[in-house]
């Protein structure tokens, strides 16, 4: 692996020249394809450096918002997005005849699993077909979507020669996954550092190139597959980590008398050695819950079992069922039919002030509640108005002192800062499930808080 260095470029081939010359002078036309969490914000960062950038997506939803300069992704200032927009500088479409005018592009597709848990690339396989169709000499494609090691080489390639042109010389193909975090206000797409594999050496030096005008940081690695795993890599080991905290949490339970909470905060003291991870009411999102998956299930097909991966994704899939157990215990206590119960889930989104509801704890949450025999559920999220569970809309409900007093059960599933722990413990007259120790400081009203990962003696 090495750290690219735009002064030291040395290239062979006179196509691969020229694509140097156009990204170096700003006159690169560049595209995305997939305008989402991962496209939005990196075709901003493009259009903000004063490149022409153009968006392909096949959401007319999408595509019409922005060409009206509106934004539709929460991190991102709507005033960037209408200034780029308005200026000309970002552009955005639905039909990918314009990729024929691009110098770079970038692929931000979906890779969900499937209902078996099997990677979907039908995605990276559209977006590949789509743009062979209208491939030109001298283009740069780089793959962002998360997946396994050989997407790029064996499924997004042939697509791209059904062109006629070879890869590697006629256009350029790297891999360079994502690592966007929505939500973290320390890190965004140029200062935290990015990984690019590319199929040869100039592949790589272009997709490198292209990545420096907007990252700060961009290493390179021998191939595709490299930074194909090492994403998976840094998902899995999330989930690892997630799932192992899990499980203390629950031990906790049975041990009384500690806290996990407090545990984990007093190993996070150490400043070496130990990084601190929080157990919780499950995964969620676009990334741990499925990337995961992408390598058990390669690596089945090498006759190989990937044991530590899959126990944690059962340990963290396990844990909507567990908050649910807890929740039906503590309402069978008060002496009322689950039937009869009026539950309140605070927070819809994956992970704390964010939107994302992509695979939340609480959609699973609801749905093992209601397969239990619970009617009265609703939810509350600040930063999600309406939310579809099994087909069924809901919205968020307010949380005013009337509203706040009819439940029997409110579970806290995303600790939103937007959330008044006093406010809310003051006015319920039940008991809340603290899944985050949201309410870690709250000091009145503690005999409500059924706390996860502890159990007084
Ligand atoms: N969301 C994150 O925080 C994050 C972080 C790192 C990596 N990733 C990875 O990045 C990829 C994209 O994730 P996302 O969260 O941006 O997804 P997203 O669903 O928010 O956006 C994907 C977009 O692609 C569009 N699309 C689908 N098929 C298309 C096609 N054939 N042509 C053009 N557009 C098409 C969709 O309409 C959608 O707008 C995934 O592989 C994901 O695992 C996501």
């Amino acid at each position: 692996m090495k750290l690219f260095d735009a002064s030291q470029i040395h290239l062979q081939t006179q196509t691969a020249k020229q694509t140097v010359e156009k990204i170096i002078s700003k006159k690169a036309k560049i595209g995305i394809v997939g305008l989402g969490y991962v496209g939005l914000p990196l075709a901003l960062e493009f259009a903000k450096k004063d490149f022409d950038t153009v968006g392909i997506d096949l959401s007319t939803t999408k595509i019409n918002l922005l060409n009206q300069g509106k934004n539709y992704i929460e991190d991102l200032d709507d005033n960037e997005i209408k200034a780029v927009v308005q200026n000309k500088k970002l552009t955005a479409f639905t039909d990918f005849s314009v990729v024929k005018d691009l110098d770079v592009i970038y692929i931000c597709v979906p890779t969900p699993f499937t209902p078996t848990k099997d990677p979907d690339l039908s995605y990276i396989i559209s977006a590949g077909t789509s743009i062979g169709k209208f491939l030109q000499k001298g283009q740069v494609i780089i793959l962002k979507s998360t997946t396994f090691p050989g997407t790029t080489e064996d499924y997004l390639i042939p697509e791209l020669e059904k062109s006629g042109l070879k890869a590697g010389t006629d256009f350029f193909v790297a891999f360079s996954p994502e690592r966007v975090d929505p939500g973290n206000k320390q890190y965004n797409t140029k200062n935290t550092p990015i990984i690019v594999g590319g199929i040869n050496e100039e592949s790589s030096c272009l997709a490198a190139l292209a990545n420096a005008q907007v990252i700060d940081q961009v290493y390179m690695v021998s191939n595709p597959k490299v930074a194909e795993l090492e994403k998976l890599l840094e998902n899995i080991f999330r989930s690892v980590n997630i799932a192992l905290v899990n499980e203390l949490a629950l031990l906790c339970e049975r041990m009384y008398g500690i806290n996990v909470w407090e545990v984990l905060d007093a190993a996070g003291t150490k400043p070496f050695g130990f990084m601190k991870f929080l157990p919780g009411p499950g995964v969620g999102g676009h990334c741990i819950p499925i990337d995961p998956y992408y390598l058990s299930w390669l690596a089945r097909s090498y006759d190989f079992e990937t044991r530590f991966i899959t126990l944690a994704a059962n340990v963290n899939e396990s844990m909507p069922y567990y908050v649910v157990d807890k929740a039906i215990r503590e309402i069978a206590r008060q002496g009322i039919k689950l039937s009869d119960a009026r539950i309140l889930i605070l927070g819809a989104s994956f992970k704390k002030n964010v939107r994302d509801l992509r695979h939340s704890p609480s959609e699973y949450i609801i749905r093992i509640l209601k397969k239990a025999g619970a009617v009265h559920i609703d939810y509350n999220d600040p930063h999600a108005p309406e939310y579809e569970v099994d087909n069924v809309i809901m919205h968020s409900v307010p949380l005013s002192e009337e509203q706040l007093k009819q439940y029997n059960m409110v579970i806290l599933v995303t600790d939103h800062d937007d959330y008044d722990y006093e406010y809310i413990l003051k006015h319920i007259k039940c008991s809340l499930l603290d899944t985050r120790n949201g309410t870690k400081n709250i000091t009145q009203y503690c005999e409500k808080v059924i706390l996860l990962g502890y159990v007084q003696e």
